[in-house]
């Protein structure tokens, strides 16, 4: 792919969404539009080919009262990568919310300094409050235990990267499913694909509310292992538990091994959002079923094509 192929490309007018607060605004099309771009940057990079500098002049803000290290970071380098410049609230507790501003309010007045907003919040519903009243695209970059779309991309990306398809698989996804909003969203996107059948794996308490129709629900990850063709495993999401008694009782719950995957198919994919805490051994990471740390390098380029796909003309200021 040249540069001049990725400057014809049109940007904003290929997706259905405006601002991404949930995965059930993506359709199949915008996932393929965001998908596609992300393997053209992938290759790019690969072959040392330069990135073209489609978001000069623009300014993404990343506001994060939650703590983050990959979505923060991958947001900004991937505003960095397209020659675009960022404003970051690294502890939004430091900010005007913090004297009583409304997310509303934060979401108008940061739209007259930058061009898009990425924002991680500890409740669910924050991120469509802050889009309620801005004047820019708005991307979820995790809301409370609600939703983490842009990580479902990244997610999908990688098994499409790696199955070489995302249609006619045995998902299974292992942890926290009540709490992990990663889980909710990778369930919605991956619900585009008809075929895709879930296996949900999690201690009894911590099961998924609304579980889609077609999955299959246990507490015994060796009982199902052999089925699955990518196993995505959570963190049990101690923030969000309602207290220490409870967190004890589950945090321990599995910790994979070499051993626990040993009855697995040779080409599983064993995917993690990270970080991880004792879920997975790191003597699986050598294992070639090991995926995760390449699931977080490669967020950088989905983020690009959503950054670049997303992008608005410029504005006009009175
Ligand atoms: C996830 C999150 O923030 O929901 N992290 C991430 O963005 N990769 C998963 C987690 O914190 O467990």
């Amino acid at each position: 792919m040249s540069t001049l192929e990725h400057n014809s490309e049109n940007a904003a007018e290929s997706l259905s969404f405006r601002h991404l607060l949930g995965a059930d605004d993506v359709s199949r099309n915008d996932l393929e539009a965001i998908l596609d771009r992300a393997a053209q940057y992938h290759a790019d990079a690969r072959s040392g080919r330069p990135i073209p500098a489609i978001c000069t002049g623009r300014i993404l803000a990343t506001l994060f009262f939650e703590p983050s290290t990959r979505t923060r970071f991958s947001f900004e380098s991937a505003m960095l990568r397209l020659g675009g410049r960022v404003v970051s609230l690294e502890q939004g507790e430091a900010s005007s919310v913090k004297k009583g501003e409304s997310l509303a309010d934060t979401g108008r007045i940061v739209s007259a300094y930058a061009d898009l907003i990425a924002v991680r919040h500890p409740q669910a519903g924050s991120a469509a409050a802050l889009a309620s009243q801005a004047l820019i695209p708005v991307i979820n970059a995790g809301d409370g235990a609600n939703e983490h779309p842009t990580q479902a991309l990244t997610d999908l990306y990688t098994i499409r990267h790696d199955k070489g398809r995302l249609n006619a698989l045995t998902v299974g996804i292992a942890g926290d499913l009540k709490y992990g909003r990663t889980v909710r969203s990778l369930v919605t996107l991956l619900g585009l694909y008809p075929d895709v059948r879930f296996v949900l794996i999690s201690h009894p308490s911590l099961q998924m509310d609304a579980p889609p129709a077609n999955a299959t629900i246990t507490d015994n990850i060796a009982d199902v292992i052999g089925d699955l063709d990518v196993l995505y495993v959570t963190r049990v999401q101690k923030e969000r538990l309602k207290d220490a008694v409870e967190y004890e009782a589950v945090k321990n719950a599995f910790t994979l091994t070499p051993a626990s995957l040993e009855k697995s198919k040779k080409d599983m994919i064993l995917m993690h959002p990270l970080p991880r805490v004792n879920e997975i051994d790191p003597a699986v990471d050598a294992l070639p079923q090991a995926r995760y740390f390449e699931q977080a390098a490669r967020a950088v380029f989905v983020r690009m094509a959503l950054l670049a796909l997303m992008q608005e003309p410029a504005p006009v200021t009175d």
